[in-house]
């Protein structure tokens, strides 16, 4: 498993800076434009402070989250609120950003409204995700009734609803994550580094959802400090 280990957060953050940001303006130089997929939560909020100031060509890239808890946009636990406070300012303001809630409070409008405009979208060209203690990453968790359909369906976006944490969610599908040029955990603690690590490498996916991404079943690499 490709494993980048850096001292601190700080450390952690600037590499994965360069990295997302020399892969999207690959993507750009190459096709003219770039997806990038991004997730919630606490861990990535400076890099998304950083990559907001960072010079690219943000007209051609369309940024979007793996998932977000289903509140409105200005919900203080929306990943779209954070994302529009955090990243989409300064250099990135100018990036497309799609959001996962553009019908909200209508669950299937909505879900109908989102399927179209991903399930459109090219391999995506850069995605980050989290993981919790509990192996969950985007909104993939074990502990939710959804998530054997979340992990094995061919559609773009699913709605699941976590029993360990708030919020009924809508999250792109292992399927949609998976389908990307480059993909990276980004693992910040040594709480999580352990749980990660004691991950068995034929772990059922529904028990352990993270493991989907790694090999032997993906080929996410894991960017990782204490
Ligand atoms: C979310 C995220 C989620 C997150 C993990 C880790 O909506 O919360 O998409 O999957 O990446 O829960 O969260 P922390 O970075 O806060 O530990």
């Amino acid at each position: 498993m490709p494993d980048f280990q850096f001292a601190t957060p700080e450390a952690l953050d600037e590499a994965l800076r360069l990295a997302v940001s020399e892969r999207l303006q690959k993507a750009i130089d190459l096709r003219g434009s770039a997806t990038l997929v991004l997730s919630g939560g606490s861990t990535p909020q400076a890099l998304y402070r950083q990559l907001a100031e960072t010079p690219l060509r943000w007209d051609c890239v369309t940024v979007l989250l793996a998932d977000d808890r289903w509140v409105a946009a200005d919900h203080e636990d929306s990943n779209e609120g954070m994302l529009r406070r955090l990243l989409l300012q300064g250099e990135a303001a100018s990036a497309y950003f799609l959001s996962l809630c553009p019908g909200y409070p209508d669950v299937q409008a909505n879900l109908e409204i989102v399927e179209a405009q991903v399930s459109e979208l090219p391999p995506f060209d850069a995605v980050l995700l989290g993981m919790g203690l509990d192996r969950h990453t985007a909104s993939l968790f074990p502990c939710s009734e959804q998530i054997t359909e979340a992990l094995a369906t061919s559609a773009s976006v699913v709605m699941t609803r976590p029993t360990t944490a708030p919020h009924q969610r809508i999250s792109l599908s292992r399927t949609r994550l998976a389908n990307c040029r480059w993909g990276a955990l980004h693992i910040v603690g040594n709480d999580k580094v352990r749980v990660l690590k004691a991950i068995e490498p034929d772990a059922p996916a529904v028990t352990a959802p993270v493991s989907a991404f790694l090999p032997p079943r993906g080929s996410f690499e894991v960017w990782r400090s204490p």
